[in-house]
């Protein structure tokens, strides 16, 4: 079996969408959601799931060991990035090399990097009268929403479209795209 840990901040529709994706799987599990946020709605969603959760720290994940003893300790395998909101470590990506997975709102290089989280980057792409976005399902490495694309998926931005009206064609998006994509990089690397 595949151990996997989703790490999020928010609300978890991501989150959710990839356990539901892996319920039945005889392959990959989700056996984690690791969250920095008390109070998150992506708890709720593990303790409803039967899933174990791990409360993150601000000093032990940025100055400390990053919870890998932990992670290892759980055995996981990949980790999947569902709306985290800090940056990755340098130790967590040693220690996982290729095996971190993020997605990102927008279609990168465009709209990335420090602060283009959430509405931030659906208000910019519509003051900048963006004819699309989209989605970008990207590996993690040591630079903000950097590493190598495994997907990416656009839809049209119209004139009277909004940052929440923007935010759910986006939502759609990822939640078809990302269970998959973790899927066929899970099994591609499998092979390899
Ligand atoms: C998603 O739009 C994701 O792209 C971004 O944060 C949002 C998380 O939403 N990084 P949710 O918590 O999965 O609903």
């Amino acid at each position: 079996m595949i151990q996997l840990a989703i790490f999020a901040s928010g609300a978890g529709s991501n989150a959710q969408k990839i356990i539901d994706h892996f319920r039945n799987s005889a392959v990959i599990n989700v056996a984690l959601i690791a969250c920095n946020k008390p109070g998150a709605g992506v708890l709720a969603i593990a303790q409803r799931e039967g899933i174990a959760s791990l409360l993150i720290e601000k000093e032990a994940f940025f100055k400390g060991d990053a919870y890998v003893p932990v992670l290892k300790e759980k055995e996981i395998d990949f980790i999947v990035l569902a709306g985290f909101l800090w940056k990755v470590p340098p130790v967590l990506i040693a220690a996982y090399p290729g095996k971190i997975v993020n997605i990102h709102p927008a279609l990168l290089p465009k709209y990335g990097g420090k602060g283009m989280y959430g509405n931030h980057v659906h208000e910019a792409v519509i003051a900048n009268k963006e004819k699309e976005s989209g989605i970008t399902i990207h590996l993690v490495d040591e630079l903000y929403d950097h590493g190598r694309t495994l997907l990416q998926a656009t839809c049209p931005v119209t004139a009277t479209d909004t940052a929440s009206s923007l935010a759910q064609k986006i939502h759609l998006l990822e939640h078809y795209y990302y269970p998959r994509v973790i899927e066929q990089e899970l099994r591609l690397q499998k092979h390899s």
